[in-house]
């Protein structure tokens, strides 16, 4: 059985199609300028797919969130969910086989890129039994996957490209079909757009993006010329999926319209404001007010929390029953997965959603995919790995108290803490600046010092300096103290053993 998608009309006046299982295997490239109608394009291949396959849309706009109330597409609202729960998303999407737009809105460009890339990630990591034929449209594709280095970090670009790679060299198998447009070839990695093998090329003014778009059309570039001439709605296409030669078409109609209709030029008031300069230029409204520094926790209620919450859920006893030396054992091969992503160089510098997601997949691959600790667990383990702390010694008494203080501060900066509780209770040095900052995944030694006076006005610490300039930490209620340590030493000095010994 052959599907066929209608897309429109042909410049001859006959039934433009696509075919739906051809498209499965070779994915769509659309390109053209903004108001080309790249955008209606897609909607219109997506309402009339709807009912013959699974689809879903990243989408930066939050423009194809109206396709839920007519054809039950599942709106994310990517903002309000974590990189994991996004991931976690995909692949539930995917063994339910629900339709989904992905809404980006509101997002700043990294986290639209890290979003989308866990999304995908979870679309395209589901297991074999889920591979079901999907397509996975993704509008403003030159977002995702950027030919040049942006404003982003390198990091959120490598997920994103990653991600977007995936999905047209390597989605096909696992039955994710990619659908990309974007408005500029010339901004598109070229290995993502080398992937598709149908085209549906728009109405296009620059050279350099006519020059591609011939190119990847094996037209001469004179004849790319025809790519300015054409209307909004109107696109050429090629490949398998459309036609073995080019071929000009129009877009129909679709049943749904995007949520952010373009503004229309309306008539300007006719009442003339009384006194404009005394309007427009008055002073400003105050600034929001900052937000309030977060008041001093109450030490006891907090612990008590803590502990009792500690005590009614045995952390081992939610799945199914293991012995003692299984668990063990478990926990030892967990610790070994996160001990050789730690020792990978800038480790200390990633987030620790990349971390946590790099982590999950080494799980996988070592066959632990049902025993992956949920991000929580996961920041204790990195916290007490950080703190150079293995798993028998964090088992220590003293150590559950130190860890039980540790959790009034907030997560990331726990691991510091542990760092210097670890210090001072073997009467070490105390670890310098630059020490204390990458434990914390900073560069900045401000940052590291400002850390340090949190953690005292908590409370939890004393800092004193000796008359040399060196410091002390005192743990407060254990009397551990440090030995005195240049706060300004490098790195590498007092506090190596301190970092890298138990892991
Ligand atoms: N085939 C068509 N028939 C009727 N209206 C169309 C058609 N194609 C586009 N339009 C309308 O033209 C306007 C611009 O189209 P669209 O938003 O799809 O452009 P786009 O290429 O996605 O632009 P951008 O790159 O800026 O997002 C929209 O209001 C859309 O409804
Ligand atoms: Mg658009």
């Amino acid at each position: 059985m052959t599907v066929a998608i209608e897309m429109g009309q042909t410049t001859a006046g006959g039934l433009a199609a696509l075919d739906l299982e051809e498209l499965l295997a070779t994915r769509l490239l659309v390109q053209g300028n903004s108001g080309s109608g790249k955008s209606h394009l897609l909607r219109r291949l997506l309402e009339q797919s709807a009912p013959w396959v699974q689809q879903t849309i990243i989408d930066p706009e939050g423009d194809f969130v109206t396709l839920a109330d007519r054809f039950g597409h599942l709106v994310i609202d990517a903002e309000d969910h974590s990189e994991r729960g996004l991931q976690v998303a995909g692949e539930r999407a995917r063994i339910h086989r629900v339709s989904t737009v992905l809404n980006l809105e509101g997002l700043d460009a990294e986290n639209q890129m890290r979003r989308a890339a866990a999304f995908l990630g979870g679309l395209f990591e589901v297991a074999r039994d889920h591979w079901y034929p999907m397509l996975v449209v993704v509008d403003e594709a030159q977002l995702f996957a950027p030919a040049v280095a942006g404003e982003v970090s390198d990091e959120a670009r490598k997920l994103s490209l990653g991600a977007m790679t995936n999905l047209m060299c390597r989605g096909r198998k696992r039955g994710l079909a990619g659908i990309i447009a974007t408005q500029r070839l010339a901004k598109l990695a070229k290995n993502v757009a080398a992937e598709a093998s149908n085209f549906l090329m728009g109405r296009t003014f620059l050279d350099i993006d006519m020059a591609r778009a011939a190119d990847l059309l094996g037209m001469e570039r004179r004849q790319a010329d025809a790519f300015r001439d054409l209307e909004r709605g109107q696109f050429m296409a090629l490949g398998p999926a459309l036609s073995r030669r080019p071929l000009g078409l129009r877009i129909g109609p679709t049943e749904t319209r995007p949520r952010n209709a373009p503004p229309r030029l309306m008539p300007l008031p006719e009442a003339t404001l009384e006194d404009a300069r005394a309007v427009i230029l008055a002073d400003p409204p105050p600034e929001s007010i900052r937000p309030q520094r977060r008041p001093s926790p109450n030490l006891l209620d907090q612990l008590m929390a803590a502990k009792s919450a500690a005590m009614e859920i045995p952390p081992e006893a939610v799945e199914q029953p293991l012995s003692a030396e299984e668990l063990a054992e478990r926990r030892k091969r967990l610790d070994r997965i996160l001990s050789a992503i730690l020792a990978e160089p800038d480790t200390g510098f990633r987030a620790i959603g990349v971390l946590y997601q790099e982590f999950v997949v080494r799980c996988r691959i070592e066959g632990l995919g049902s025993a992956v600790p949920d991000l929580g667990d996961f920041r204790r383990m990195l916290t007490r790995a950080r703190a150079g702390l293995a798993t028998d010694i964090a088992e220590d008494d003293a150590w559950q108290d130190v860890s039980l203080r540790a959790t009034i501060l907030p997560d990331d900066m726990q691991g510091v803490f542990m760092m210097i509780a670890r210090a001072a209770k073997e009467g070490r040095p105390c670890p310098s600046d630059a020490a204390i900052a990458r434990a914390y995944g900073t560069h900045s030694l401000r940052r590291a010092r400002h850390l340090l006076t949190y953690i005292e006005e908590q409370g939890l610490i004393v800092c004193q300096l000796d008359g040399a300039g060196r410091r002390t930490v005192t743990l407060v209620e254990l009397a551990w103290v440090t030995a005195p340590g240049a706060p300004n030493a490098d790195e590498g000095s007092a506090e190596e053993s301190c970092s890298s010994s138990s892991l």
